[in-house]
């Protein structure tokens, strides 16, 4: 059973996020001499990204490697980049070796991107952080995505009809193979999305979030009384 943590709103979630970040990056290089950690994109994570920076002394960076859980089909400058986000709110400010950013290449061809990334994934993450989107989307895993099928590959370059555009994305296998799982959810406009995530009979071809179910108590949904708002049993 997923661990479900509410807290009062964007700032604490920020907060929360990053006290659980490093945390579990600690326990990993302590336990295996590095943490291999995979971020999220979307706008949610920058606040605690930008928590992270300002307290950068708190995490042993030199033994992190970064990776992402998705991205758009665009250049590490493009201002919808995710890789560009994580840069300008974390990464520029903080001593990671260049060498541990594994970020996907969004200005090659998607498919292309893909195949590279799967050579250079190394195995179990860490942790794994993702949003949600309001179609109960989680990295670019898109309700009636083939995606959902994928049981071998790790990584996938679907084209979404709805954006008009490629997206890369880890698959459900590299998604779940992980040691913690960190929902960041904040907002009104998530609470449908995170209610059938969590409490809707089990369709994720409808709500791709619910192959998070499948990793159960490796799982936290960090989220705000917002986003929580719908549950039918609201804890915490
Ligand atoms: C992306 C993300 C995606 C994101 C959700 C939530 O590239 O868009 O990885 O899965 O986490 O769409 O996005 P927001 O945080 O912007 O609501």
């Amino acid at each position: 059973m997923a661990v479900l943590t509410i807290v009062e709103d964007e700032r604490a979630l920020a907060h929360e996020g990053a006290e659980r970040f490093t945390a579990i990056v600690r326990e990993a290089v302590r336990g295996r001499g590095r943490a291999i950690v995979s971020l999220t994109g979307g706008s949610t994570p920058r606040k605690m990204y930008e928590a992270l920076a300002r307290d950068a002394a708190q995490v042993p960076w030199q033994d992190v490697h970064l990776f992402w859980g998705d991205e758009r089909a665009v250049p590490p400058d493009h201002k919808d980049s995710n890789y560009g986000m994580a840069r300008d709110a974390l990464i520029a400010h903080v001593p990671i070796p260049g060498e541990h950013v594994h970020r996907m290449r969004g200005e090659l061809p998607a498919d292309e991107a893909a195949g590279r990334y799967e050579e250079e994934l190394t195995g179990t993450f860490d942790l794994m952080l993702l949003g949600l989107g309001e179609d109960a989307h989680i990295a670019s895993i898109f309700p009636g995505s083939a995606v959902l099928e994928e049981r071998t590959r790790r990584t996938a370059a679907p084209w979404a009809a709805h954006l008009n555009a490629y997206r890369i994305t880890l698959t459900p296998p590299a998604l779940l193979d992980a040691r913690r799982i960190l929902m960041l959810v904040s907002g009104q406009k998530k609470a449908d999305a995170v209610k059938a995530a969590i409490e809707a009979p089990l369709d994720p071809r409808q709500w791709p979030a619910q192959l998070l179910r499948e990793a159960g108590d490796r799982v936290e949904w960090l989220m705000d009384r917002a986003a929580a708002q719908a549950l039918s049993s609201p804890r915490a």
